[in-house]
């Protein structure tokens, strides 16, 4: 096990909070990591306000910074690879990871989903249309998904999973919040067993 904390990249698009949690967790000296850089295709999202006040550096790389897709994938390819990144943590984060990036961090690009992948992943699966597919497919449990990215939409090798039960009277919203609540936990946990080796990077089949 290194003694050097793990170089962790993280992209997000949203709330972050997902970041949040495992910013906490290594906050609390419960994860030998740090958190080298933050790239959001959204500069007004809630993550970057967190990483602003975390005195976290960050980036904004989008369509907007860079218009042509190939540009833009190149653009984050070197962003992480400036910052000797190990780990990239896709922490509700709403775009896809171009080739080049893929290529060069295989095995190395983590990703949260909430539900019981396969089930409710692919396109059009993000925000609350898991929960309500979950709700809408009478599905007894639902829960996180933390995978690997491989190119395709919520497909890559899955890492862990965690369970939460559905209850009679569950809205979309009430589902995520329990599902949200448990992702704080797996993601962080998954992040730990890198740390300790438990899991070896790259993780490949
Ligand atoms: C989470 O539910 C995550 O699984 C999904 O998007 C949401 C992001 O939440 N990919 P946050 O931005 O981490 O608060």
């Amino acid at each position: 096990m290194s003694t050097e904390p793990l170089r962790i990249a993280v992209l997000a698009s949203h709330g972050g909070s997902n970041m949040q949690a495992i910013m906490d967790r290594i906050a609390d000296g419960q994860l030998n990591a740090r958190i080298v850089l933050v790239i959001s295709n959204n500069s007004k999202s809630g993550a970057i306000e967190r990483v602003r006040q975390a005195g976290l550096p960050w980036q904004h790389l989008s369509s907007r910074t860079h218009a042509d897709p190939a540009a833009l994938d190149e653009a984050i390819c070197q962003a992480l690879e400036s910052v000797h990144a190990e780990l990239v943590v896709l922490a509700g984060y709403m775009k896809k990871i171009g080739p080049q990036t893929l290529e060069a961090f295989k095995g190395r690009i983590l990703n949260i989903h909430p539900a019981l992948l396969p089930r409710h992943g692919g396109p059009g699966m993000y925000g609350i249309h898991p929960h309500e597919s979950v709700l809408a497919e009478s599905d007894a449990e639902s829960g996180a998904t933390v995978h690997v990215i491989d190119g395709n939409y919520d497909q890559g090798k899955i890492v862990a999973q965690r369970r939460v039960p559905v209850m009679p009277g569950d809205t979309p919203q009430t589902l995520q919040q329990r599902v949200l609540a448990i992702e704080h936990g797996i993601y962080a946990d998954v992040i730990g067993e890198i740390v300790a080796g438990k899991l070896t990077l790259p993780l490949v089949d």
